[in-house]
């Protein structure tokens, strides 16, 4: 039952637009005020009253009776209070009937998304940086697709570029194919390191580097069997932690992929009048507050720009998106600044509806370091580590667990997922195993808890044959679950709308905790047969979007924990 719209349709106030009431009007955030409420500040302007005198005359004028019990101005607000137990009749029924389904929609029907996101290089650890990337794209790829979007998930692989020539050098001196075998990317690192000491003593390191390189570019057969290699051993170990993350792609498209596509582009700059040399490379200007975007250098070499350009074009003809979105640190902020503005200059309507979803940074309480150094936080050991803890956690807490890995494993890697995806995702964080493996915290193990209390319930309540009496669930404790079960389908299209699923998160643990509150205040399995059923049915709904907001963030849900 959508209730702002049977708010909105009952507002028979002269002047005001129903359709403007329905967009303002939302939930109430104090439930002593009310169930819903509407801020009469921006339509008092539009008639040209003062919103307290609006508010007080829209309120008097709402014919009280079907849902809506009450309808009171305070201010420039209007507080509508539903009758609880139809409400909570309607929402339970609605939310039991769809099921896991509960919250999907058609907004998206017909609409295409592409979203870019983890997008990780290969012979590079797959490590911290790319976790929120990784997670936060796959969470919005699941999101989108259940609000009916055709959501495409794009793995921009970085596959090419002058590393790939060091690599092959220092692999062809000191490569040991035992080693990559048993270490992969972590035997590939090494040599890549090894490479950056001893070309610092020997600069025509650099040179032979720069001639292998080139022997990929030419499609050299050994170079490219050579890069092939890291390529498989890269993807072996990463498709290994996507499996454990839940994430999945529809293309692995990535930059090596552009190489035959970035001359039509050129072209295309060029007959467009926006290319210019510039010392031998060429540039778009792009105006006075960004520098230039460089597409070619004076060498000939194109750039990770070029192929981002070439990218977009055949992402736009190949799924013709009605949004493509880039998950990708915040870093690179002026890069997709950069990229967009050469897409609005060379006429590209669909500049548009480009995205740059930028995050904030991960690191560890230990702190995290980068790839050249040597020094670096592989994102398979954070996981390991907090699957480890998961386990002491809980041999602690239920002895005889059956199946306790797999538990351990849901629990320990949901409670890294969840713990980057809590915060907003601009801003920077630090990762502590404590907090995120905190079992009463604002955390995954807390969710997925109290989703295992739900179906322990269920199991042990076994099905009732009476006819539910709402007045079971009519206490303050119920009707915050209620409510919060009445948003949910809201709360995934506002996870869409701003590329935020940290609101699927906090609503999870919102739900939680309000469904503990209830459980603490009101007796199940001794109450009446009515009031359990009632009761039951909210048990029911709540497990159901439980289980439903962890699948969307990537996380599973145990029933017994
Ligand atoms: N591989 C890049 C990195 O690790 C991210 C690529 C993001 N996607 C893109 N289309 N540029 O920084």
């Amino acid at each position: 039952m959508d209730y702002k719209r049977l708010i909105a349709s009952a507002i028979t106030t002269d002047g005001v637009d129903c359709e403007a009431a329905y967009a303002l009007i939302m939930p109430s955030k104090d439930s002593s005020r009310g169930d819903y409420s509407l801020p009469c500040f921006k339509i008092a302007a539009a008639v040209k009253k003062s919103p307290a005198a609006l508010a007080a005359e829209i309120a008097s004028s709402i014919k009280i009776g079907g849902y809506i019990a009450s309808a009171v101005s305070e201010g420039g607000f209007v507080n509508f209070t539903l009758d609880k137990l139809a409400y909570a009749r309607d929402v339970l029924q609605a939310a039991l009937e769809k099921g896991e389904d509960y919250g999907r929609s058609d907004v998206g029907a017909g609409k295409t998304v592409c979203i870019d996101y983890s997008s990780v290089n290969i012979a590079k650890p797959f490590h911290m940086g790319h976790l929120l990337n990784t997670v936060l794209g796959a969470a919005l790829y699941r999101i989108f697709n259940k609000l009916g979007y055709n959501a495409v998930g794009i793995n921009h692989l970085g596959d090419w570029g002058t590393q790939f020539g060091k690599l092959i050098t220092a692999y062809k001196l000191w490569g040991d194919d035992a080693d990559i075998d048993s270490r992969g990317v972590r035997a590939l690192v090494d040599i890549y390191v090894r490479f950056h000491k001893e070309a610092e003593k020997d600069p025509s390191l650099e040179d032979t580097a720069r001639a292998w390189f080139k022997r990929i570019e030419d499609g050299d057969k050994e170079a490219i069997e050579i890069f092939n290699r890291f390529k498989k051993s890269t993807m072996a170990e990463v498709s290994r932690i996507y499996d454990r993350l839940r994430v999945t792609f529809d293309s692995y498209a990535g930059e090596s992929f552009y190489n035959d596509k970035m001359d039509a582009v050129l072209e295309s700059m060029s007959d467009k009048g926006l290319l210019e040399e510039d010392d031998g490379a060429k540039i778009v200007r792009l105006g006075d507050d960004m520098p230039p975007c460089l597409l070619v250098r004076s060498d000939g070499a194109t750039l990770y720009a070029t192929r981002d350009l070439a990218a977009a074009y055949y992402r736009k003809k190949t799924y013709d998106f009605d949004k493509c979105l880039y998950v990708v640190a915040y870093q690179q902020n002026l890069h997709f600044r950069q990229l967009f503005k050469v897409l609005e200059l060379a006429g590209e309507p669909w500049h548009k509806d480009m995205y740059h979803v930028a995050h904030g940074m991960v690191s560890l309480e230990e702190g995290s370091l980068s790839t050249r150094s040597g020094n670096v936080v592989y994102l398979e050991d954070v996981l390991n580590k907090a699957v480890d803890k998961a386990a002491e956690i809980i041999a602690e807490k239920s002895a005889r667990l059956e199946g306790a890995d797999e538990i351990a494993e849901q629990v320990g890697v949901g409670a890294v997922i969840f713990g980057v995806l809590y915060n907003n995702r601009i801003k920077d964080m630090t990762f502590s195993y404590s907090r995120a493996l905190n079992f009463d915290g604002e955390t995954a193990p807390y969710v997925q808890y109290t989703h295992a209390r739900c179906c322990s319930l269920l199991d042990k309540c076994g099905t009732v044959d009476a006819a539910p009496d709402y007045e079971g669930i009519s206490s303050p404790e119920a009707g915050e679950v209620i409510k919060l079960i009445d948003n949910y389908p809201q709360v995934l299209l506002s996870a869409a709308e701003k590329y935020e699923p940290c609101f699927v998160a906090r609503y999870l643990v919102d739900l939680a905790q309000a469904f503990s509150r209830f459980y603490l205040a009101c007796n199940i399995n001794n109450a009446e047969p009515p009031v359990k059923a009632s009761r039951l049915m909210l048990v029911k709904a709540v497990k159901n979007i439980l289980c439903d907001g962890l699948r969307l963030l990537g996380i599973g849900a145990p029933v017994k924990m």
